[in-house]
């Protein structure tokens, strides 16, 4: 009996933001030492925003150096580029005709999408979960971990997955739980929204502590709280919220204790924020730096893991065309 298998993707838009390595990237390395795990830089997903071409290029790269420089072992995990496995566009297709207009109607990422670029409301903006249940269905997994704005897209996948077993019989696949870590959504710097590429309120994991720090001094507090001298309530703070990810729980403590006694300042407090932030992006960078001076090993992690993935998604692809009946199953 082989492992049981993970899957997960993401999108080479943008760069790697605190809410991507904690809501996910944390549960991948965790999730690599007892799953046959698969971890896939979806760059035909980014093409719905019709990007440059050597943009892309460089930021399929940039990200699997994020990736691994964020603890995904390549001796472990099978780390692989979407575009190198052509069979995710083929059960894209097959997939697509087993999911209702209704259902891609009721996604509110396509309303979200729409309304950032309505200039650009392309079909496979719209069609782009059904790409995403092809992604996790073709390696077969037991557990996809992502952060809590992919639910919608999870769901969507395990009906589909389920139509496709009820319609063609089986047990072809199984139904993929979703897995999520303790930060499955991590608010933006502005407190309003989740941290996103798209709404620029992120910290970049790759950012220094001085970048970090700039960042934070603007960032929303307990609105309440205007000056040093006014007692605040950490609970209403996004900037207390971060500390509940990077600060040790004495450190919390002693914070919320600062804060509701007006002890301690906004400023100290995203500080310390800062330089415990840092102790976790510090390490992640300089291994990044390392890897971006050795493209040729990341080129070629990239393309033993497209080989492995190659292999697993043609074992399911000869399954599906047998079971739905078109060429290329077994005979
Ligand atoms: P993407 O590239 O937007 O994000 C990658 C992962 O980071 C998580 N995430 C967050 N978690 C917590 N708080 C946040 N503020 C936050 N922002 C992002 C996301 O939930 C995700 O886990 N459609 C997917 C990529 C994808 C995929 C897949 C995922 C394509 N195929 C198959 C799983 C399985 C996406 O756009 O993620």
């Amino acid at each position: 009996m082989g492992m049981v298998r993970t899957l997960s993707g993401i999108q080479p838009t943008g760069n790697l933001h605190i809410g991507n390595y904690l809501g996910a990237l944390v549960n991948w390395v965790k999730l690599q030492e007892q799953y046959d795990a698969y971890f896939c830089v979806v760059d035909l997903h980014a093409l719905t925003q019709r990007p440059d071409p050597e943009v892309l290029r460089s930021a399929v790269r940039e990200l699997a150096i994020g990736v691994l420089a964020s603890g995904v072992d390549p001796e472990r995990s099978t780390l692989f580029v979407q575009s190198q496995v052509r069979q995710h566009a083929e059960l894209a297709w097959i997939m697509m005709c087993l999911t209702p207009l209704g259902d891609l109607n009721r996604m509110t990422q396509f309303k979200d999408k729409s309304t950032q670029q309505p200039e650009n409301i392309n079909a496979g903006l719209f069609t782009y979960p059904v790409l995403q249940t092809a992604d996790i269905a073709l390696y077969r997994p037991e557990a996809v971990p992502v952060g809590e704005d992919q639910d919608q897209h999870l769901e969507l996948a395990r009906e589909t997955i389920r139509r496709f077993n009820f319609t063609y019989g089986g047990d072809v696949f199984p139904e993929p739980k979703t897995v999520k870590s303790q930060a499955p959504r991590v608010m933006g710097l502005d407190g309003e929204s989740k941290m996103s590429k798209s709404k620029n309120n992120e910290i970049g994991l790759f950012e220094t502590d001085e970048e970090t720090m700039k960042k934070l001094r603007g960032a929303k507090t307990d609105p309440a709280r205007e000056r040093r001298t006014d007692k605040g309530t950490p609970e209403v703070c996004n900037i207390y919220s971060y500390h509940g990810f990077f600060s040790t729980k004495e450190q919390r403590d002693e914070v919320a204790e600062g804060c509701r006694s007006a002890s301690l300042g906004c400023v100290d407090c995203k500080k310390l924020l800062a330089q415990n932030m840092e102790a976790v992006k510090g390490p992640i960078r300089e291994r990044a730096a390392d890897l971006r001076s050795k493209p040729g090993q990341v080129d070629e992690i990239l393309a033993a893991g497209a080989a492995k993935a190659r292999k697993t998604a043609e074992e399911t692809m000869v399954m599906v065309r047998e079971r739905i009946g078109i060429a290329g199953g077994k005979a």
